[in-house]
């Protein structure tokens, strides 16, 4: 495996890599340039530029609201901001889902943005979209138990895989998912014991959000785990920032520095 100052995983051959290690692989989303540059050196491993982006930065109800525009712009900042860090986009609502070509043709566009790797959510009924482009020579990341493209037909945002039936479904998806050559597989939102199951029997890499501690990576929305949103604090996040009080305090400093005629002061003045 290659070392270097960003961390240890340098393309995505470093993630088979690191689960033959037992190093486990840390990935955040990333957005922008700022954060992607932020996230390289302080050496998390990889960043997904999740659709979470139509949520977290355009205050979108949903992901199925990310657009493959949106994803591009976004997967073009993070490039940017981190020109040596392997960089998974998300493919948006239903671009894996209109066969082959469109899902090349989508796959295609975020790598021609940068993307290193695409991810695609599920695995019923596009099977042959995952072939079809690590054939095609993209990497392809799976994503299996919550899959929040289909937040309508889950009937919202739960644990996947309780039951006896579901969680058997997950294990074989995950299964094939690995035959179908992905390099990766995200588990979210599924009971630890199930994840710990699959990580166990896959050659694979899983990586965890709200999967407990036995996937071979864990990887948290950036928005998240910097508290900048102080409504949303589902149990599985660890916050290592109180953002939002710090960002608004900072804010709200300005604002009274300004009124109080306190900003700029006279060093602060050009000549
Ligand atoms: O879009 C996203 O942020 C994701 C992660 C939750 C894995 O898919």
């Amino acid at each position: 495996m290659s070392e270097n100052r960003f961390g240890a995983v340098k393309s995505i051959l470093d993630f088979a890599a690191a689960r033959a290690a037992a190093r486990p692989i840390v990935m955040t989303t990333a957005y922008d340039a700022l954060q992607a540059r932020l996230a390289a050196r302080a050496g998390i491993d990889a960043v997904l530029v999740g659709d979470s982006v139509a949520m977290a930065v355009h205050g979108l109800p949903s992901t199925v609201h990310a657009t493959l525009e949106m994803m591009c712009a976004h997967t073009a900042a993070v490039r940017r901001g981190a020109p040596d860090l392997v960089v998974v986009a998300d493919l948006p609502f239903l671009a894996h889902r209109r066969g082959c070509a469109a899902a090349a043709e989508a796959a295609g566009a975020l790598v021609q943005a940068g993307a290193t790797a695409v991810k695609l959510e599920g695995l019923a009924g596009h099977e042959d979209v995952i072939a079809h482009l690590v054939g095609s020579g993209i990497p392809v990341m799976g994503h299996l138990g919550l899959t929040p493209q289909s937040v309508h037909l889950l009937g919202g945002y739960r644990v996947q895989g309780r039951s006896v039936d579901d969680a058997e479904a997950i294990r074989a998806a995950a299964r094939q998912a690995a035959e179908l050559g992905v390099f990766a597989l995200v588990l979210e939102c599924v009971p630890a014991a199930l994840a710990a199951t699959i990580t166990a029997e896959l050659s694979v890499p899983t990586i965890g959000i709200g999967a407990g501690a036995e996937t071979a990576g864990q990887i948290l929305v950036i928005t998240d785990l910097l508290g900048l949103d102080p409504d949303f604090r589902p149990r599985f996040v660890r916050r290592y920032l109180d953002g939002a009080q710090l960002v608004q305090g900072a804010l709200a400093a300005y604002a009274a520095d300004v009124r109080a005629a306190g900003f700029p002061a006279r060093e602060e003045i050009l000549a």
